[in-house]
């Protein structure tokens, strides 16, 4: 069964480095797949796990965003093609 984790709060108490040391328990503990998401506007969850950012989530909704508006990849309203 899947969880979702949200961590937030004041900043600079510790929620990237607590988030960095959950992520990495649960990899080492088998619980994976782990889909860690840093919605910080400052985000640097990826150095604390020492990965390099290929995209973003952000360009990618902003490429989909594009996309809408070009006929040619135009998906229509209730869609489904995506599940
Ligand atoms: N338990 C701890 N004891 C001492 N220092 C800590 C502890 N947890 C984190 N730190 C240090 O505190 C600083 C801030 O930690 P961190 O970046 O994880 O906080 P944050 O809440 O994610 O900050 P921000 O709000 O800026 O994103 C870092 O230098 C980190 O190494
Ligand atoms: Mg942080």
């Amino acid at each position: 069964m899947g969880h979702v984790i949200a961590v937030a709060g004041k900043g600079g108490v510790g929620k990237t480095t607590l988030c960095g040391l959950m992520i990495q328990y649960l990899c080492e503990k088998g619980k994976t797949p782990v889909l860690a998401v840093d919605a910080d506007s400052n985000s640097n969850l990826n150095e604390v796990l020492g990965v390099e950012i290929g995209v973003t989530l952000g360009e990618l909704r902003e490429e989909i965003e594009r996309a809408d508006m070009d006929a040619r990849y135009h998906i229509p309203a209730g869609d489904d093609r995506s599940r």
